[in-house]
């Protein structure tokens, strides 16, 4: 008989901030900074724990992998034994990050919003090693990165980005599964955000793809499932990446580099660690593995908590 594991000692402590006072739930466990390790895409140790090789003899495909968080899963990937084909529309990019990566990762041109190269992508990854295992859409664009009100939206920048945002990944989708519904097996990964959980957090095309993504993969799940093919999306909070650096630095125009960085890192609210590429790579091996055999259909958010909760926003005393 399962006995109730005794909750969590929790205290609900006043906190004020910036003349704001709010209830907030203490001691996350998390300031021993335990959260906040591991390696990266440059290859610094992986602290995760995990034992073997966990994609061993796998294929995998992966879009927008030529940068940032794709590169990262890329390298990851090969870690635990896969075979990557690289898909980006950055060609120059692409081939120095098939030379970073080693024999294990081969580029191939691709830009998502055109069918004919994300169905050659996933051929050139079964005439090379006879299948594939692992898709992971995950290319994605940001558009303006200061929006207009929705009164002026501009419904061409709309389409732009959702014709790379959804339209690229339900090519990816659709031509990954051509390939795993008669294998009977396969994983399918797609890269949502929290910009897709929760409004007010990136420019209205973007927001809007993002929450797509998340429907597309239950809608997919449902019919996949029966063919032994899973499909997860994940949701990452802000990453320092070439992507989201260059969305800030539009907000930030005088801030450098750096201290664009420092704001993105500064958006968390997980005390001890920092959203990194790390952590989506390993959501994603987790994901394509077989350690996540029976999970489908799944929204894997990679926030720290950012959006399970928000505080009550309460007037200063001197309101009062
Ligand atoms: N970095 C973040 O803060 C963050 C947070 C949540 C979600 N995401 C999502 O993560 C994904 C990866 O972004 P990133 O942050 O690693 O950015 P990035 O700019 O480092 O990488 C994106 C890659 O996608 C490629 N790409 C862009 N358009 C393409 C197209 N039409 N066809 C093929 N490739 C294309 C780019 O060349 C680039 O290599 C995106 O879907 C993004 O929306 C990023």
């Amino acid at each position: 008989m399962l006995r109730p594991l005794p909750l969590l000692a929790r205290h609900r402590s006043l906190i004020v901030a910036n003349g704001k006072k709010f209830y907030s739930t203490g001691g996350s466990g998390s300031g021993s900074g335990s959260n906040g390790g591991g390696g990266d895409s440059a290859g610094h140790s992986d602290s995760s724990g995990s034992s073997g090789r966990r994609l061993e003899g796998k294929v995998a495909l992966i879009t927008g992998g030529a940068s940032g968080l794709g590169k990262a899963t890329a390298h990851h990937f090969i870690k635990h034994g896969a075979r990557v084909i690289i898909a980006d529309v950055d060609a120059k990019l692409g081939l120095q990050t098939q030379r970073e990566l080693g024999p294990q990762a081969h580029f191939v041109p691709c830009d998502v919003t055109l069918e004919c190269q994300v169905a050659e992508a996933v051929q050139t990854a079964v005439a090379r090693h006879g299948k594939l295992d692992v898709m992971y859409n995950n290319a994605g664009i940001t558009g303006h990165s200061i929006p207009p009100s929705i009164a002026d939206l501009d419904l061409e920048e709309f389409d732009r980005v959702m014709r790379v945002n959804v339209g690229g990944m339900i090519a990816g989708i659709k031509h990954a599964a051509r390939v795993m519904i008669p294998a009977g097996s396969g994983s399918i990964l797609c890269t949502s955000s929290i910009s897709g959980l929760m409004g007010g957090l990136g420019p209205h095309p973007y927001a809007i793809s993002k929450f797509t993504i998340p429907g597309i993969v239950k809608s997919v799940a449902s019919e996949l499932c029966r063919h032994g093919v899973r499909i997860n999306c994940i949701s990452p909070a802000p990453i320092p990446t070439k992507t989201s650096i260059t969305a800030i630095a539009h907000i930030f125009p005088a801030a450098t580099t750096e201290k664009v960085i420092d704001v993105i890192n500064g958006l968390g609210e997980l005390k001890g660690a920092k959203c990194e590429d790390i952590d989506v790579a390993r959501a994603a091996l987790f994901l394509a593995s077989d350690e996540a055999k029976y999970v489908t259909g799944h929204n894997l958010v990679v926030d720290g908590g950012f959006t399970c909760f928000k505080n009550l926003s309460f007037p200063s005393d001197q309101f009062l």
